[in-house]
């Protein structure tokens, strides 16, 4: 071979070893400085990033806190009943809205979702959880409530709205999973259930009364 090819033939060898080099080399860098970007599109901006401090404010929060009493649109919940159960500073003693059929029958798919698991089909507290919780005997499982007995079952519209939103007690908030009319729909299957569990002989239609046993 001429000694010219030899060593042609090396440097191209050489040269052509600086890419995995260079690719080594960046796998194990630990420089603050940006790599090589040939292109970079909106990779590199100038702006503050969550979290980050910002000297240019006197709390040094590049976050922005809300200005208080700004609401976002459409966010305006000014409808005490609607959105708080509360009428006049009480408690609602009503829905506010008109409970018809459809209403009940969200209510009732909705409470079998969120709400059957701790206080059962038809809303002793027999849910499930809950059964399961007393087998194992673990000492600090609390009975989810009856609705069929005090005090639960005294509880009036926005009582009863004001929990599944707020919670109560031991029980968790439901405000972040079910939204507003929701919550009132499951309040109407709720009456649904407890008028079911507490029915009397004049709740049966004249005419099929004979035929109870
Ligand atoms: C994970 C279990 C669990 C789920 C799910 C659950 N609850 Fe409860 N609930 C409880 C427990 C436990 C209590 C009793 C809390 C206590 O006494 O500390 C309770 C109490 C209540 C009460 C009685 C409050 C009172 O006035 O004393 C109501 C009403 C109620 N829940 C409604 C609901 C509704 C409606 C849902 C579905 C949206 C729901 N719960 C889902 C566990 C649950």
């Amino acid at each position: 071979m001429p000694r010219w090819l030899f060593w042609t033939v090396a440097l191209v060898i050489a040269i052509a070893m600086v890419p995995y080099a260079c690719i080594a080399r960046a796998r194990v860098d630990t420089s603050p400085k940006p790599r090589v970007h040939l292109i970079p599109d909106m990779d590199s901006q100038p702006k503050f990033k969550t979290q980050k401090g910002n000297p240019l404010f006197v709390d040094g929060r590049a976050m922005r806190a809300h200005v208080p009493g700004t609401v976002a649109r459409g966010w305006l919940k000014e409808d005490d009943h609607f959105y708080r159960g509360i009428v006049d500073g009480q408690w609602a003693t009503t829905l506010p809205m008109e409970v018809d059929r459809d209403l009940i029958l969200r209510g009732q798919e909705r409470y079998e979702i969120f709400c059957t698991p701790c206080h059962g089909l038809s809303g002793y507290g027999d849910g499930m959880v809950s059964r399961r919780a007393e087998q194992l005997q673990e000492g600090a499982w609390v009975p989810p409530s009856s609705f069929h007995d005090a005090p639960a079952n005294t509880r009036s519209d926005g009582h009863l709205y004001n929990t599944i939103t707020n919670g109560i007690r031991t029980m968790s908030p439901y405000a972040s999973s079910i939204e507003e009319k929701d919550r009132w729909a499951i309040v109407a299957y709720i009456r649904a259930l407890q008028r079911s569990q507490a029915a009397t002989v004049e709740d049966v239609p004249n005419e099929v009364r004979g035929t109870l046993r």
